[in-house]
């Protein structure tokens, strides 16, 4: 019968060519062993016959085999090319790398179609290295911040992903980050460090009011516009409350009645961490833990907690009160700072809105003297 070439393909035109060949070689063979026959005895002449048999068996089983299926085509190239026109994702066009931190590169881009400026963070080699966790902290950070929308959270735009490379589309913020701010100047003023906590304290407030946490609020996840708005950024190691991962039977568990996750990925800024955190426990009073440390950092210059800001020092409070470092502050900010720097979240301040209530306060009246 004759068969579809397309359909068989180079296997079937071997055996073509191929079987002949064998046949004759086998006979040619059997003929041989036929004429030293005489020479051989029997036995001999018996073992012969097997291999021929084994030979002729083989024969038959290699013509019997059916023909392989032709080979898959390749994959079809993707309709359009992730890099097309030098445009990633076909639409944002890459201008300059504008910041690097710990989960890779922030790049300026624009997007064509929307004539738009982004803000593009490029998940770093090192990340991807760490596989599937470090993509799903990517796709967290995408997910989280996606459901949020307030007027100081830096929106998501999009989340691209290109092999193991995973690129988060942000609002670009024109602006510079507190830790900028604080690098030109030292220190801020009691009412500067104010104007700009009181819509990172709001933004928080909304976050926790969702069930999110924050987890890694620090000076340089905080933009201030160049209207002078600030924005919070990087909900990257937040998680949901709702989104409970197994407790561990032999981690603490914090007293009290608030709300906490209980983690194995211990992830954060260690100078600006809680120190429950270390141990996998994660609540609203950690973020408030972190807001403390900032208002620290911006009113003196200093953070309270030297590296490697250990548990120990943080459990200790060991650290030295604002007003010894600034003798111009007022008192009620060491009170303040106090509460949120409490080592057990029990004994901490719990809400965002009373740091926020004791802020105001304590810049209402005029402080000694203004720094910035
Ligand atoms: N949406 C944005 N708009 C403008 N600039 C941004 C934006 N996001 C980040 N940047 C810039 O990129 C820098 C690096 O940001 P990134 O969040 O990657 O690092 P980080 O905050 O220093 O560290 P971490 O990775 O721990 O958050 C920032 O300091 C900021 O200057
Ligand atoms: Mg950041």
């Amino acid at each position: 019968m004759a068969r579809d070439a397309a359909s068989t393909g180079r296997v079937e035109s071997e055996f073509d060519s191929e079987a002949p060949d064998l046949i004759s070689d086998i006979w040619a063979a059997k003929s041989e062993l036929d004429s030293v026959r005489s020479y051989l005895g029997p036995e001999a002449f018996v073992t012969l016959g097997v291999l021929i048999v084994v030979a002729l068996g083989w024969l038959g089983w290699i013509l019997g085999k059916p023909p392989a299926p032709a080979r898959a085509a390749a994959p079809a190239a993707p309709a359009a090319p992730i890099h097309a026109n030098g445009l990633l994702a076909g639409k944002y066009e890459t201008i300059r790398v504008i910041g690097r931190g710990g989960m890779g590169d922030v790049l300026e881009a624009r997007d064509q179609s929307l004539g738009r400026t982004v803000a593009i963070k490029r998940m770093s080699t090192r990340i991807a290295d760490v596989g599937a966790q470090g993509r799903e902290l990517m796709l967290q950070e995408a997910r989280t911040v996606a459901q949020l929308h307030h007027p100081a959270i830096v929106d998501v735009y999009g989340l691209i992903e290109e092999g193991d490379t995973l690129y988060l589309v942000f609002e670009f913020i024109r602006g510079k980050t507190v830790q900028q701010l604080l690098a030109e100047s030292r220190r801020l003023s009691v009412e500067r460090t104010l104007e700009i906590l009181k819509p990172v304290c709001q933004a928080l407030e909304f976050a926790h009011s969702r069930g999110v946490v924050h987890r890694d609020l620090k000076p340089s996840n905080i933009m201030v516009t160049e209207d002078g708005y600030p924005k919070l950024m990087d909900f990257g190691i937040a998680r949901r409350i709702a989104d409970k991962t197994p407790i561990q039977a032999e981690a603490p568990k914090p007293q009290g009645g608030f709300d906490y996750i209980h983690t194995r990925t211990i992830v954060g800024t260690p100078l600006y961490m809680a120190p429950e955190m270390e141990q996998g426990v994660v609540c609203k009073e950690s973020d408030i833990y972190s807001l403390g440390i900032c208002l620290y950092e911006m009113v003196t210059g200093e953070r309270p907690f030297m590296e490697p800001a250990t548990a120990f020092q943080k459990i200790q409070m060991d650290y030295l009160k604002p007003t010894l470092r600034v003798p111009e502050l007022p008192a009620a900010l060491d009170e303040l700072i106090g509460s949120a720097l409490q080592a057990s979240p029990e004994s901490r301040m719990h809400t965002v809105k009373e740091f926020l209530e004791r802020l105001k306060a304590v810049a209402k009246p005029a402080p000694k003297g203004r720094i910035a």
